[in-house]
């Protein structure tokens, strides 16, 4: 973004993070500044805003990409699991855009928000709290897309891909060796975000795409498929009717997109024994 002449205002609450990017981007003749707010509290978010407005005049784009993993399976997911993950990517991502927006509509040039999803949201194991932060941002972004058109706000999400610290995290909870992981260059995500957030994308807003890599994906709206209608409502005999109907329209499940596989039933164990 800095090479396509954007100021930035990199902020990481690792701080040390900030730095380096500052750094690179001042090293090749861009504008950057360092910020350190803690995006999981409405004052942090409140404060980066306002310093972006303060050091360069105006917010014009917003990322919104921090993020952290707590893994654990629905079982053992304790609160804290659970309400880090949400704080830092659906309130921070809530609270950052709100402030943005404002700014966006009070100055009325328009601008660009960008949120940070993952394919996670389709339903992952071992994320209950990633996947529905992840969700919940999907959604955020396809509501304010259609509340903020009228400022000329646009609002699309990214579900980039990349070797990260983030990403190694995940490695060792598979007990998978990173070093035997195909590296991607996190680096591949910032064309999207870019374009995303340039007048090249004046028709996009309320889309999400998967990147990073070689790959250029457009992450499709859940909606209601197969529908039938009746003069009356269901009963549950009526909906036992149509099922079988509705089975062979079920489509692959989970970010994994593996065959429905629940063609068999699913049963508890004792079942299963017999
Ligand atoms: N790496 C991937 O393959 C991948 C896949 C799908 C989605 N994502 C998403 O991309 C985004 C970036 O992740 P990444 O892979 O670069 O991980 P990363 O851990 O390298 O970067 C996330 C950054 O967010 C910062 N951060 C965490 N909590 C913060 C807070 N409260 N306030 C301010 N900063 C905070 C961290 O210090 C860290 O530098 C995340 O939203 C992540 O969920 C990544």
């Amino acid at each position: 973004m800095a090479q396509s002449g954007a100021s930035v205002l990199v902020n990481d609450i690792d701080v040390e993070e900030a730095k380096k990017v500052v750094c690179e981007i001042q090293d090749a003749g861009g504008k950057a500044k360092i910020s350190a707010h803690d995006i999981s509290s409405r004052k942090g978010c409140s404060n980066l805003i306002d310093q972006c407005a303060a050091e360069f005049g105006s917010v014009d784009i917003l990322v919104n990409n921090a993020g952290i993993l707590r893994d654990k399976s629905l079982l053992k997911m304790t609160d804290e699991e659970f309400d880090s993950v949400w704080n830092i990517h659906v309130k921070g991502t809530f609270w950052c855009s709100q402030y943005a927006a404002l700014k966006m509509k009070e100055s009325g040039g328009g601008g660009s928000i960008i949120n940070t999803t993952s394919g996670a949201h389709f339903g992952n194991f071992g994320q209950t709290n990633y996947a529905a932060a992840k969700g919940a941002i999907a959604s955020m972004t396809y509501t304010w897309a259609i509340e903020l058109s009228k400022y000329g706000i646009r609002v699309n999400a990214i579900g980039p891909t990349g070797s990260t610290r983030m990403s190694a995290t995940f490695a060792s909870s598979k007990n998978m060796d990173n070093d035997n992981l195909s590296f991607i260059d996190p680096t591949s995500n910032g064309p999207l975000i870019t374009y995303l957030s340039s007048h090249l994308a004046n028709k996009i807003s309320g889309q999400i795409f998967g990147c990073g890599g070689q790959r250029l994906a457009l992450m499709v709206q859940p909606h209601y498929g197969k529908t039938l209608q009746k003069d009356e409502s269901w009963s549950i005999q009526d909906i036992d009717g149509v099922m079988e109907g509705f089975i062979d329209e079920f489509k692959n499940l989970g970010m994994l997109s593996l065959p429905y596989p629940f063609h068999e039933g699913v049963f508890p164990p004792s079942l299963k024994e017999d």
